[in-house]
């Protein structure tokens, strides 16, 4: 079985080890497991798909039809919810079924969602620069941040991850309105939530949360037309994909004033370079895609990566959660 990283939980190494697979794993020397540079090349991936029983892979490894061109693999697990970087056509065509991680992850990344809001909005990171810059007593007791109680927030893509932000929310009394390609009448009862249309959800909300899976449809979905139709007093927080959002435009929103600040733990460039525009902007706060970053929570989808592969490799039936 050929996995892509070696920083993945011990757990995931122990459990396929324990469960009698030899393992050959690439070496991501010093990189992060979510930097592409981490990822194994093209051309070894290829490689190990034609001669392995498993692919375990990652956000940052392309997995496409040009690398299972010359597959054996019996099943392709992901050590993520998140598998646009997967093209589940090329899989399916030769009867691969895809395994990845979703549900474990689904309250840490909401957990993080509603901390960047409030972080927005009370300007928490703008406080501890200030109060480490010496100039604190200057606007001590002046400096004002906004509320979150009784605001209106905005959810693109009301999948587990949408619906546990929207749980969370109504905690603060927040008016809870969302889009998704799907309407989801069931949820929107359980938890007192509007359906809005795409445009509305963009003017009404006062936090707009991204939790849509990047696809063909939601590429840019947050493009400069609809930027422009958010309030000046608004905040965007994106922990979703990158490129669901025009970094462009985003860039001109804030920088404009179009809007009042975003928070973003994913960018279309991974790990964004430091020289980037956003890099220099102070209205938005950049976090390097922690989302699901707990011990539990990771340790949680080394759990299930590994029983993906398991049920297909040794019980004969389909991953615990496929995409394909
Ligand atoms: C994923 O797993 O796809 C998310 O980006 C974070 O865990």
């Amino acid at each position: 079985m050929y996995l892509t990283r070696s920083t993945f939980p011990k757990l995931l190494y122990d459990t396929l080890r324990n469960a009698g697979f030899d393992l050959e794993v690439w070496d991501n020397k010093g990189h992060g497991m979510w930097d592409r540079a981490a990822a194994p090349p093209r051309d070894v991936l290829r490689d190990a798909a034609s001669r392995c029983d498993a692919l375990v892979v990652t956000i940052g490894d392309r997995v496409d039809d040009y690398v299972l061109s010359n597959a054996k693999v019996k099943v392709i697990a992901t050590y993520s919810v998140g598998y646009d970087h997967i093209d589940l056509d090329a899989a399916t065509r030769r009867g691969i079924p895809v395994g990845y991680t979703p549900e474990v992850l689904v309250e840490a990344v909401a957990d993080l969602a509603i901390g960047l809001i409030i972080t927005l909005a009370r300007r928490v990171i703008e406080g501890d620069r200030l109060v480490r810059s010496g100039e604190a007593y200057k606007v001590w007791g002046e400096f004002l941040g906004t509320e979150v109680w009784g605001k209106t927030l905005g959810i693109l893509g009301l999948g587990n991850i949408g619906a546990a932000v929207a749980r969370r929310a109504k905690a603060f009394n927040m008016n809870v309105i969302y889009w998704s390609r799907t309407r989801k009448p069931w949820i929107e009862v359980a938890l007192g939530l509007r359906y809005v249309d795409l445009n509305e959800l963009f003017r009404q909300s006062d936090y707009l949360v991204l939790t849509v899976a990047l696809s063909k449809e939601t590429y840019h979905i947050v493009n400069e037309e609809r930027l422009r139709l958010m309030k000046n007093t608004s905040y965007l927080v994106n922990v979703a994909r990158g490129a669901v959002v025009d970094t462009n435009a985003l860039v001109k929103a804030l920088k404009e004033g179009w809007i009042a600040g975003a928070a973003l733990d994913v960018y279309e460039e991974e790990p964004i370079p430091n020289t980037h525009e956003l890099i220099k902007l102070n209205n938005v706060i950049l976090t390097p895609h922690i989302a699901s970053a707990t011990v539990e929570t990771r340790n949680k989808m080394a759990e299930v990566t590994a029983l993906n592969v398991i049920n297909v490799l040794l019980k004969n039936t389909k991953p615990v959660y496929q995409a394909n």
